[in-house]
C-alpha cells in the first residue's frame, strides 16, 4: 500500500546539507590575483561558516574541497589546495574538537602526501567519539570513483562466496560506499553560477534538494545559506510518493 504522505510530513527538519564551493578562481581573477588566493579566502569564508554553523542543529556538512578531477589543474594550484587542507586540519582541529564536531574525510588516499595522509587519520581518531556536527570532507574525490570501489568491494565479496549477489540491495551497496552509515544529503547547495553536480556524491543525490547560489564561494555567508535553508523548507519532498491533497 503506498503510504498516504501530506506536506507537513514531507516537510522536515533539515538534517544534512552538502556544498559545492564553486567560484574561488573568478574570485582571485577578477581582482587580478592568482587562483590560489581564492582558494585561501575560500577557506576563510569556510571557517567564518563553521562557526556561524553552531547554532543550527545540523547533523552533517559534506563539503566538496577537492576532485579528482582537479588533478588536470596547474601544479601549482594543486600544490596549495593540498597545502590548505594542511593548514586547515592543523589550525582549526583543535577548535573543532572543542566544538564537538567530528571529522570524515572520504576519497581516494591515492596521490595523497603522506604527511597529509597522517593528519587526516590524526583528526578522525581524535574526533571519532564526537557527537556534534559530522563533518564530511571530500578530499580527493569522484562520485563515479566511489560507486566503482564498492561495486568491486561487492564483487569480490560474491567471487569469494561470501555474499549472495541475489541479496545485492540498496543497503548493502550503500555500507560498501565511503558515506556508508550517513543518510542522503537534505539539501545540496552550489556556488558560484554553475548549474552542475560535477561527479559530486552521484549516490547519494538522488533525492537531495539542489539549491543554485549565483554568488561565487568566498562571497558566501550564513545570510545566503538561511535563504537556502528557507528555500528548502518551503519545497515538498515527495521521493517519487504524491501528496494527498493531489491524489
Ligand atoms: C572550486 O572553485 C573550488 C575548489 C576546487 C576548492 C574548494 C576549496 C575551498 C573552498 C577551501 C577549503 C579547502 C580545503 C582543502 C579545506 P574553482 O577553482 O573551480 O573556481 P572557478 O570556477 O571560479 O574557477
Amino acid at each position: 500500500m503506498v503510504k498516504n504522505t501530506s506536506k507537513n510530513e514531507i516537510e522536515k527538519q533539515i538534517s544534512h546539507i552538502a556544498l559545492i564551493m564553486d567560484g574561488n578562481g573568478r574570485w582571485a581573477n577578477s581582482r587580478g590575483l592568482p587562483r590560489y588566493e581564492g582558494h585561501a579566502q575560500g577557506l576563510i569564508t569556510l571557517r567564518k561558516l563553521l562557526r556561524d554553523l553552531k547554532g543550527y542543529n545540523l547533523d552533517y556538512l559534506t563539503l566538496f574541497t577537492f576532485s579528482i578531477d582537479n588533478w588536470k589543474r596547474p601544479k601549482e594550484e594543486t600544490s596549495k589546495l593540498m597545502q590548505l587542507l594542511r593548514k586547515f586540519i592543523s589550525n582549526d582541529l583543535s577548535e573543532l574538537h572543542n566544538n564537538d564536531v567530528r571529522i570524515k574525510v572520504i576519497g581516494s588516499r591515492k596521490d595523497i602526501p603522506k604527511d597529509i595522509i597522517d593528519l587526516i587519520k590524526g583528526a578522525e581518531s581524535l574526533t571519532i567519539n564526537n557527537s556534534g556536527l559530522y563533518l564530511q570532507i571530500a578530499f580527493n574525490y569522484s562520485g563515479r570513483q566511489e560507486i566503482i570501489n564498492a561495486t568491486k568491494k561487492i564483487a569480490f565479496a560474491a567471487a569469494k562466496g561470501e555474499l549472495d549477489p541475489n541479496k545485492i540491495d540498496k543497503n548493502i551497496f550503500e555500507s560498501n560506499l565511503y558515506s556508508a552509515g550517513i543518510p542522503d544529503p537534505d539539501l545540496i547547495i552550489r556556488t558560484g553560477s554553475e548549474k552542475r553536480i560535477s561527479n559530486f556524491l552521484l549516490w547519494q543525490l538522488s533525492y537531495s534538494e539542489v539549491y543554485f547560489e549565483e554568488c561565487l564561494w568566498p562571497d558566501f555567508n550564513k545570510n545566503k545559506l538561511d535563504v537556502a535553508i528557507n528555500d528548502y523548507k518551503n519545497r515538498s519532498r515527495r521521493f517519487g510518493n504524491v501528496i494527498s491533497e493531489y491524489r
